[in-house]
């Protein structure tokens, strides 16, 4: 299985200086979860990776983190442990989710694309299905996700077209990693459409759709632009339990 790579001790290791290259979408997803996480009692952080939101939701908020790394979550825990945070950290994988975790949550997050690394679509679809299961009566899930249309994904775009007529193991947004740790490993790109669809039919309605800029993804951009020069999207969406 390719997500097995996930748990190289290298990718958890390197993940501080991803994330420092990454400042500008940090310090903006980080704004937007306080911000529409402030009344969450419990919130799950889904691929909490070394647990970036956690030490800081952690100081308000009953937080429980999930990540197939046991070394991402190794030093999710020394960082939590260093600031006096409780938070309940679990090495596993978010797609058996509802094994992992009990009880009903106000709020999840999956941030930095850790969506696009669960591949094929079917896996995707019952990952929600669980997630919305696990909120409680309108609660959020807030995510962030690359978008395959961005300009500078012509050629990928092109490819990964031609790869999904002919390979039945290639759906169109597929990317294989061709080098690093990560090797292999297949991630799937976004359009807006398919991540809007995929979360009504689950039941959940889209309250919120920022398309960030690239490459900073600090801001938020509209109008006739936004169509190839967004970088990635940050989704709000709530539960509905109302017909
Ligand atoms: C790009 S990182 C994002 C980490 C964190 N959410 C952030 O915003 O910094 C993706 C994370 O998802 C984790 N991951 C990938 N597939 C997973 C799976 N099936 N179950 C649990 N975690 C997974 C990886 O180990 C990695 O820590």
């Amino acid at each position: 299985m390719t997500f097995e790579k996930y748990k190289n001790e290298q990718i958890a290791k390197n993940y501080g200086s991803t994330l420092a290259r990454r400042k500008a979408l940090c310090s903006f997803d980080m704004k937007y979860i306080q911000k529409n996480c402030q009344d969450a009692s419990r919130i799950l952080d889904l691929g909490c990776g070394t647990g970036r939101h956690i030490v800081v939701l952690g100081k308000r908020h009953r937080v429980t983190g999930i990540d197939i790394s046991p070394h991402m979550i190794g030093l999710a825990q020394k960082a939590i442990k260093k600031r006096r945070i409780n938070a309940d950290l679990i090495v596993g994988d978010i797609c058996s989710m509802n094994k992992l975790v009990k009880g009903k949550f106000d709020a999840v997050i999956m941030m930095y694309h850790t969506f696009g690394s669960i591949v094929p679509k079917s896996k995707r679809a019952s990952l929600l299905k669980k997630i919305y299961s696990s909120l409680k009566d309108d609660g959020i899930l807030i995510m962030h996700v690359h978008n395959r249309h961005h300009i500078k994904n012509l050629y990928f775009l092109y490819d990964t077209f031609k790869q999904s007529l002919f390979r039945s193991d290639v759906e169109f947004g597929d990317k294989q990693i061709k080098s690093g740790a990560l090797q292999g490993v297949k991630i799937h790109f976004f359009s807006q459409p398919e991540i809007v669809n995929l979360l009504k039919n689950t039941g959940f309605k889209v309250i919120d759709f920022l398309k960030l800029a690239y490459p900073e993804e600090d801001r938020v951009i509209k109008g006739p632009k936004a169509a190839l020069h967004t970088g990635g999207f940050i989704v709000k969406a709530r539960k509905c339990t109302k017909k």
